[in-house]
């Protein structure tokens, strides 16, 4: 309980999951949205961001632009006064061209201890899935799968995200899936997860201002709070 008897809220401290470089995916589109979003997660306990732009066919992007978007950014923070770590990774979406850069021993960004994020497409499991994780792990790579809870393939079933978990698979779950914003059964597989502690992270997948309400529900919730009083999250080692 803190002052008051107003209970306080746990935060998370680090997220490794949002789009807050400028202008080079479908999440911030200026510096002053970033600055304004990076301020609120501040607001709602973080300490350390790890962004992740998208590296998507929408969104070609290289290492190169994510890490000077990334430099850009940070001179901005520091010119605004803000005091935060900033870093960056990337969410990468899982097809031929993803396969083919693990294959041939691309450089690929991670954060932490070698933890990449990946996502799949929502609407239908790519078929080689499972053989590019299994050869991100053969080269020491930890793949994540951002926001399992999300895809809609899996008509409610979470038939195959126990099979990743069987694999080694980590899981971030999206902090808006709890505060209602994807909908009803995001929501479900979201607390089936929870309950079945099969969650190590949980991220904000900040694209936009409008997203901010919603990630400060999630975080409030019980089973989000639960899950982080227990210490099993994953989020607070990346400090
Ligand atoms: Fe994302």
């Amino acid at each position: 309980m803190g002052l008051f008897g107003k209970k306080s809220t746990l935060p998370l401290e680090v997220d490794l999951h949002s789009h807050l470089i400028p202008g080079i995916d479908d999440g911030s589109q200026s510096i002053e949205q970033s600055l304004h979003m990076i301020r609120s997660l501040i607001d709602m306990g973080f300490k350390k961001i790890i962004t992740t732009p998208h590296i998507h066919p929408r969104y070609p992007n290289k290492n190169e632009n994510i890490m000077l978007g990334l430099e850009k950014l940070q001179r901005e923070i520091v010119s605004a006064n803000i005091l935060i770590e900033l870093e960056a990774a990337a969410e990468y979406y899982v097809d031929e061209s993803f396969y083919e850069k693990v294959k041939e021993n691309e450089p690929i960004l991670f954060f932490g201890d070698k933890y990449v994020l990946v996502e799949s497409s929502f609407i239908n499991k790519p078929a080689f899935f499972e053989s590019t994780m299994f050869d991100l792990q053969s080269k020491g790579y930890k793949p994540v799968l951002a926001h399992p809870e999300r895809y809609q393939f899996l008509e409610g079933s979470i038939d195959w995200l126990e099979e990743l978990k069987g694999m080694g698979i980590l899981f971030q779950v999206t902090l808006g899936s709890m505060g209602g914003y994807y909908g009803d059964k995001p929501m479900k597989i979201s607390k089936q997860l929870l309950s079945e502690g099969m969650v190590d992270f949980l991220g904000s997948d900040l694209h936009r201002e409008s997203h901010l309400p919603y990630l400060s529900k999630g975080l409030k919730s019980k089973e989000i709070q639960r899950l982080i009083k227990s210490g099993q999250l994953k989020n607070s080692q990346l400090l």
